[in-house]
């Protein structure tokens, strides 16, 4: 079966494939189709963004469509900055911006539990949409450590191995993300659905 994978982030098509395959799917990405497509991600929830995000893909390309929304999830901040993630500190927001605004909102709170959390969604040619999340608990450290990655992975520590996840390797943090879990979960739901 071939999917789309909605998104241009070599990385991320990469770790679909390697996950995907295993359930003999193979990805085709934005750039072999020549399909670009700007999708406002308004939804309230992860679950609303990736859905919406799959079925504008599966709507302009015809194919089964994958997509994900993913954040950080900072348990004493009730949730934020959740969807907001990637514009915490404004839309044009660097991630150090959003970074220096969530160690502000939480100078002087003791509780520093976090999780990272992903919604994949796969809407399928035949109308159905399967979603499945996944989730990595950390806590947030003051004092952003490591070179890696990308948005707030300086700051979220993984007690496990005592790294945050801007010092771990690319395939280190691809293997154990949030971002795996969800595609592992969806490959699980994807083998049930089919029987
Ligand atoms: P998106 O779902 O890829 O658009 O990610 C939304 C935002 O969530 C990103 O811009 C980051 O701020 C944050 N985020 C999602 N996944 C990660 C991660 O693995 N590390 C650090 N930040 C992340």
């Amino acid at each position: 079966m071939k999917v789309l994978a909605a998104t241009t982030n070599k990385g991320k098509i990469q770790e679909i494939s390697d996950i995907l395959a295993r359930a003999g799917v193979s990805i085709v990405s934005l750039t072999e189709l020549g399909l670009k497509l700007d999708v406002i991600e308004d939804g309230e929830t992860f679950e609303a963004n990736a859905i919406k995000k799959a079925l504008a893909f599966r709507e302009a390309s015809g194919m089964h469509a994958l997509a994900d929304d993913s954040g950080l999830c900072v348990d004493a901040l009730g949730g934020a900055p959740g969807v907001y993630s990637a514009r915490y500190a404004g839309e044009q927001a660097h991630d150090q911006d959003n970074i220096a605004l969530l160690l502000k909102r939480l100078s002087g709170i003791q509780d520093r539990s976090a999780r990272f959390v992903c919604v994949a969604a796969l809407a399928l040619k035949d109308g159905r949409v399967i979603t499945a999340r996944g989730e990595f608990p950390g806590v947030i450290i003051d004092t952003p450590r490591g070179t890696g990655g990308f948005g707030y992975d300086p700051i979220f520590l993984d007690p496990v191995t005592g790294k945050t996840f801007a010092e771990l390797s690319r395939d280190e943090k691809n293997r154990m993300s949030h971002r795996h879990r969800a595609l592992e979960a969806l490959r699980e739901e994807w083998l049930k659905v089919q029987g």
